[in-house]
């Protein structure tokens, strides 16, 4: 019952969560569903602001992000070596300038070094202009990895599935199940790969209105306050091996199980269509210290 937090100022909101809650179980005992979002996450800041309610089937996540009250956001219960992410977001709506949403595999506090961050962040926008969904890949502490993209479509009137597949071989992010972004590991190349530590899977609403809308011109409208975006259906799939082998961190290097995952057509025709910036194509950028060894083939 964590979700009823004691710092919950208003007896009117814990009322509702607790009409919430019973729905919750109700739900759950009725339709044998098999795994709520309730039972899968932690809001984990925030608390007396976001909830849980049933939208048919699906009980569905309130983050909120006020003025007064700042964001929130919430953590997987369980963490992850390896395994596919799916989880259905819908964004905020109307003008979000300022206003940034996550989805991201984060392990828990280990020294910067060892910092590793898979990352999903749609920067809003004033009324009628796009979302940008910018992704950042850290190992070890070093990040720098930005690829921007700008959705096909308006992610504030439904919700779409956003995807992380993380496997021995790659890391792939995927929209509507269309791959996006891909990062391989390439470790015989020296291309660092997070291989190790489990990570939990995060979400958030914060703003960012320092940077996060047309590099920072454009403000948080806070008349606009309190803003939302609702999150549901998470499913986690872990890491599946390969055939014989015990599992997915013991692939052989000459496995070819998780490239079969990935549909590089499909990738590719996506990228030119929607990504909008590429850490690997910025000349400017790199010009004195060279590119990163990920981006280049030799
Ligand atoms: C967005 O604007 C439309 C049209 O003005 C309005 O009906 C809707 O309630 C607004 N949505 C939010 C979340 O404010
Ligand atoms: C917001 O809209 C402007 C104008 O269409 C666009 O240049 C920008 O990339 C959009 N996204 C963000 C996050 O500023």
């Amino acid at each position: 019952m964590a979700l009823l937090s004691p710092s919950s100022s208003s007896s009117r909101h814990s009322m509702a969560l607790v009409v919430a809650l019973l729905l919750l179980m109700a739900m759950a005992a009725r339709s044998g569903v098999a795994s709520l979002l309730y039972d899968q996450i932690d809001i984990t800041w925030g608390q007396d602001h976001s909830f849980f309610y049933m939208d048919g089937d699906l009980d569905t996540l309130a983050l909120c992000l006020d003025e007064a009250r700042g964001g929130s956001g919430f953590a997987s219960k369980d963490a992850y070596l390896y395994g596919r992410f799916d989880i259905d977001i819908m964004l905020v709506a109307n003008n979000s300038a300022g206003t940034v949403a996550t989805f991201y595999l984060m392990p828990d506090d280990v020294p910067w070094e060892y910092h590793d961050e898979v990352d999903l962040e749609f920067l809003g926008n004033s009324t009628g202009e796009p979302y940008t969904l910018h992704t950042n890949i850290y190992v070890n502490g070093v990040g720098g990895r930005e690829q921007q993209f700008r959705l096909w479509f308006d992610p504030t009137t439904d919700f779409h599935t956003y995807s992380i597949e993380w496997n021995t071989k790659h890391i792939i992010i995927l929209v509507d199940g269309t791959p996006v972004r891909v990062y391989s590991n390439d470790a015989t190349r020296g291309v660092a790969f997070p291989t190790w530590q489990r990570m939990r899977l995060h979400g958030s609403l914060w703003n960012a209105e320092e940077w996060a809308t047309q590099g920072g011109r454009v403000k948080t409208d806070w008349t606009q306050a309190p803003f939302y975006a609702y999150y549901r259906n998470l499913r986690v799939t872990p890491c599946v091996p390969s055939p014989g082998v015990a599992w997915c961190g013991d692939e052989p290097p000459e496995s070819t199980w998780f490239d079969q995952r990935l549909d590089a057509a499909a990738l590719q025709r996506m990228q030119g269509e929607s990504m909008i910036y590429d850490y690997c194509a910025d000349q400017k950028r790199f010009k004195d210290k060279g590119f990163p060894k990920e981006c280049t083939t030799d």
